[in-house]
């Protein structure tokens, strides 16, 4: 029957709260003891990735995040070289495959033109072979790739990606881990990876628990006209998903930069009128981000940082912290998206937007 929104204000946030759910069914029956099973991309899967020497990674919108934070996790993992362009960019130019390359696409809804024109494309260029990351069985875009892997989030009525988003992630997880596995990643490293992904619905359930402190946090933005989202390494993307989400739902002039950048450019935007937000997991990069950090303070910008309940930022003027439990290095980029998918709900509530239908965007864009 028609999807409901049961006992929720709406479908985005109804679908925030199936993240616990959906990321343990896209887990569900493709994990091994201490391994990813590989036939879970299919019984060609496994041959197919061992001539895999490179891939190229295309999607749109929320999906080409997902890409773009594969790349980090394929590049460290699986030691493979990986290029992430969105569709639109992607099918228009003079693409060089090398041979070996995987050709992977990834989208919700398996119809958007720009990347179904691009697997079209695709097909002509060489490639060993496609993959497609879906959440739409028999959508145009899985019915025309030889390998698929569906991302088991069920329907998504909200136009801002929520669920489809973090699914997709899980899958690339799996991905990264089948990869690595054929490609001879350190066993340890594999079955560490995989208790890590066995807790993940539960950590990201003690994320959502946080909702009432986010909802707080959201009346500092409900009358700002802009705000700066700030992310390191994988978490870059995170960023980029986070502004994507307030702009899309709040209306808010939103940008995301990797934390270095900072200094070429967007400082000089930083005032009291430009909460900066930032997600700073406990990894390698945290050091330098806490500079980027006190750069920011110095210039009378109001902080808003996400990090490890490990890593000793604590609270103080002009500095609020958010703090969520810690994670494998590895996931946080799945897990520190939920507190951004919520902070742009409340704000879009407070603000008094159309939250499921936003002004002027589609659920799935369908023509070019
Ligand atoms: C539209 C939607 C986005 C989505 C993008 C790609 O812009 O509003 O939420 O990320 O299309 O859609 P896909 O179905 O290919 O993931």
């Amino acid at each position: 029957g028609a999807a409901s929104k049961g006992d929720y204000r709406h479908f985005m946030l109804k679908e925030i709260h199936e993240q616990p759910m959906v990321i343990a069914a896209a887990l569900e029956g493709r994990l091994g003891e201490r391994s990813a099973l590989v036939e879970s991309f299919g019984p060609e899967a496994e041959a197919l990735f061992r001539q895999a020497s490179q891939v190229h990674i295309v999607a749109c919108g929320t999906s080409y995040h997902a890409g773009m934070v594969a790349r980090y996790w394929l590049e460290r993992y699986a030691g493979i070289p990986v290029q992430v362009e969105v569709a639109s960019e992607y099918r228009y130019r003079q693409v060089v495959v090398p041979e070996g390359t995987l050709f992977v696409t990834l989208s919700q809804s398996g119809e958007t033109a720009d990347t179904l024109a691009a697997l079209r494309f695709a097909r002509e260029r060489g490639y060993l072979a496609s993959l497609a990351i879906c959440n739409v069985p028999g959508s145009s875009l899985v019915r025309e790739s030889d390998l698929t892997l569906m991302t088991q989030a069920g329907p998504e009525i909200g136009v801002a990606s929520t669920k489809a988003f973090t699914t997709q992630l899980t899958a690339l997880m799996l991905l990264t881990l089948a990869l690595g596995r054929v490609k001879g990643l350190d066993e340890r490293v594999q079955a560490d990876l995989v208790t890590a992904l066995r807790g993940l619905p539960g950590l990201v359930a003690r994320v959502l628990e946080l909702d009432p402190e986010i909802e707080a946090l959201s009346m500092a933005f409900a009358e700002k006209h802009h705000a700066l989202f700030l992310g390191r390494g994988a978490l870059f993307p995170i960023a980029l998903e986070g502004a994507l989400k307030l702009k899309e739902i709040s209306y808010i002039h939103a940008e995301a930069y990797p934390a270095g950048e900072l200094k070429h450019g967007p400082l000089a935007l930083v005032d009291s009128e430009m909460p900066v937000i930032s997600v700073a997991p406990n990894d390698e990069l945290l050091d330098k981000l806490k500079s980027n950090l006190q750069e920011v303070r110095a210039r009378g910008g109001e902080l808003f940082v996400f990090a490890d309940e490990g890593v000793g930022l604590e609270e103080a003027d002009g500095i609020r912290v958010i703090h969520l439990p810690h994670v494998h290095e590895a996931l946080a980029p799945i897990l520190y998206t939920l507190p951004l998918q919520l902070l742009s709900y409340h704000v879009a509530v407070l603000k008094g937007t159309d939250v499921d239908q936003p002004r002027n965007l589609a659920k799935s864009v369908t023509v070019e």
